[in-house]
């Protein structure tokens, strides 16, 4: 079938603050640049970021980008890389000013310099006491930041393809990336997008759960896509259970309540993390406060007719400051937990947040991937940023605020090297015979498929397997039942068929080809995690408790066929100051 073909210089798939601070350096130094989104741009899921985007300002107190550094790697659990953590801290101040100059609206000290809170895991001086690092715009941050970076795009000329759905990457004989096949998601018209340089922005995976803090759009597509091109996946067994989403439905409470003030509290009004982290308390790093919230449960002194959750406390916080600081929470616990949070605690629990993992990059954005003989070969015109992306600055735990400085500091850098690559490049390499057969394949499968389950019953075998077999803390025998079972999952999503295709047909498709990319998260996520026989930063294992340097300080990657498990060294050496050594962490 001949297909429609659009050519750009660059085409940006995601339209969050990575994709969209790359776009506008990219629009800026007069490149074509395509940005595809599957909703409209300022409802990408970094518009739900809440608490603010960390740098070592330091308007508050003071502070600086190596004590940054410092938390960064020890919040990682030593997974992280320090060459790529520098160059984040380090450009931290830099791109929250730049921000600030695009138009963002910050919150205001009396000073009038911009507003800063305490978050989980940002210390002063190497871990003394937490220091207010985290850059708020009330509670609305990532709101803000989008709504900042898209009026940026339009003065910018970007070209935005409002629900268009990528389907597939075009990779020719050489492993070199050219394009995508992508489809508009109103009138099924599939194009081909070719482009001298192709950047992924597509966000997390959340949805592979059940309870998540995620968007329903984050749906792993740019690792789906990556992985059936045969690119591996990294360091996927890293999951972040953000500690307080709201019971019941999962809603995102930001840590910025508990960096106010906020606490939490067992069944017996005990305000309990002191006992598990003496020095930061509430405000220990998430996967520490996630474990003892899971342990107050486990243990019996959960709150509820079922004791299944902990209560968090704000109301002595007193109701202008909740106005005032922390209105979008105020409205949620109202909607979805129905109490007013100056007169009665939220009911929390740990919920699937942030994926650690990804397409592996460097701290260029380029896409790094074993291809040929050298272990780690850029893929060319291929590039990756944000949480698609594992460059790796989070190793096994992210820090709060963390994840919208990683958006806008490699969305940067990621246009800065593209603009460099694209100089020697001036022309678009020949399309391949086969560009889209893959995903026309796809969508004549779905087309065609009779006598299938819907994709609905299917999608939630695979959540509930995952809810069930790869959480907070993670069984052997429960893992290696679920390594089984997800493969099952993944036969019967091979087999799905849609229903009704007169009513919601698109919709439908979409989902359908959205499972696609889920069960690819899903089975690299159960397979990692069954195969890492050590306990580090978000993979706390009852079987193998502590964390084992010797044998596991290593990113894993997982190659979809054959579902492949491969492991490479960690980068443990800054760009130009000395590395942090490994240690106990205790918080
Ligand atoms: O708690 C929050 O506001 C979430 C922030 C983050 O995930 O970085």
């Amino acid at each position: 079938m001949a297909l429609a073909k659009r050519t750009f210089d660059v085409v940006v798939v995601g339209a969050g603050g990575a994709g969209m601070r790359a776009a506008l350096s990219l629009s800026e130094a007069g490149l074509k640049v395509a940005v595809l989104s599957k909703v409209f741009p300022t409802r990408s899921h970094t518009v739900a970021a809440q608490g603010g985007i960390a740098a070592s300002l330091g308007n508050v107190n003071e502070d600086n980008w190596h004590w940054h550094m410092y938390d960064t790697v020890k919040g990682s659990d030593y997974l992280g890389d320090q060459d790529a953590i520098e160059f984040m801290c380090r450009a931290a101040p830099e791109v929250v000013y730049e921000l600030e100059h695009f138009g963002m609206p910050f919150d205001r000290l009396d000073s009038g310099k911009i507003y800063q809170r305490p978050f989980g895991g940002h210390m002063q001086d190497y871990g003394k006491n937490p220091v207010p690092r985290a850059c708020a715009a009330a509670d609305r941050t990532g709101h803000a930041l989008l709504h900042t970076l898209y009026q940026q795009n339009v003065r910018a000329n970007t070209n935005f393809f409002v629900e268009w759905m990528a389907l597939d990457l075009i990779r020719d004989q050489d492993g070199d990336v050219l394009g995508v096949v992508a489809m508009e998601i109103e009138t099924s018209e599939v194009m081909i997008l070719q482009a001298r340089a192709t950047l992924f922005a597509t966000g997390g995976a959340g949805r592979i759960f059940s309870a998540s803090t995620n968007a329903y759009i984050n749906t792993g597509d740019g690792l789906g896509m990556a992985a059936r091109a045969g690119i591996p996946l990294e360091d996927m067994e890293f999951f972040q259970f953000h500690p307080t989403g709201v019971h019941g439905s999962g809603v995102l409470i930001t840590e910025g309540v508990r960096g106010e003030g906020g606490y939490l509290v067992n069944k017996d009004g005990e305000r309990f993390m002191p006992r598990y982290a003496p020095t930061a308390k509430d405000l220990a790093s998430r996967d520490v406060v996630a474990r003892a919230m899971a342990t107050e449960i486990k243990e019996g002194r959960g709150c509820g007719p079922h004791g299944d959750h902990v209560m968090l406390k704000l109301d002595h916080l007193g109701d202008e400051v909740i106005r005032h600081r922390l209105p979008g929470i105020r409205d949620i616990a109202l909607k979805f937990a129905h109490v007013d949070p100056s007169k009665a605690p939220i009911p929390v629990v740990p919920t699937a947040h942030y994926m650690m993992g990804g397409i592996p990059t460097n701290y260029h954005g380029q896409v790094v991937a074993p291809h040929g003989t050298a272990p780690e070969d850029v893929v060319q015109g291929f590039y990756a940023v944000g949480e698609c992306a594992c460059v790796s600055v989070h190793g096994a735990n992210r820090l709060g605020c963390n994840s919208l400085l990683d958006l806008i500091v490699f969305g940067r850098s990621a246009a800065r090297q593209i603009i460099e690559d694209l100089k020697n490049n001036p022309n678009p390499k020949p399309l391949p015979a086969d560009a889209a057969d893959r995903p026309l394949a796809r969508l004549a499968r779905l087309d065609n498929q009779k006598n299938g389950e819907r994709v609905a019953e299917v999608g939630d075998a695979m959540r509930r397997t995952m809810q069930a077999h790869c959480g907070v803390f993670r069984f052997p025998d429960l893992m290696a039942e679920g390594v089984q079972k997800i493969r099952e999952v993944a036969e019967r999503v091979r087999v799905t068929e849609i229903k009704d295709k007169s009513k919601v047909f698109n919709t439908a498709r979409v989902e359908a080809l959205e499972l696609d990319n889920l069960i690819e998260v899903a089975q690299a996520t159960m397979t990692a995690a069954e195969a890492r026989k050590e306990s580090r930063g978000a993979h706390a294992r009852e079987d193998f408790p502590e964390r084992d340097d010797k044998n596991w300080l290593k990113h894993s990657l997982y190659y979809s066929e054959g579902h492949r498990l491969d492991y490479k060294p960690v980068r443990l050496k800054p760009l130009t100051v000395e590395s942090f050594p490994l240690k106990a962490r205790v918080y």
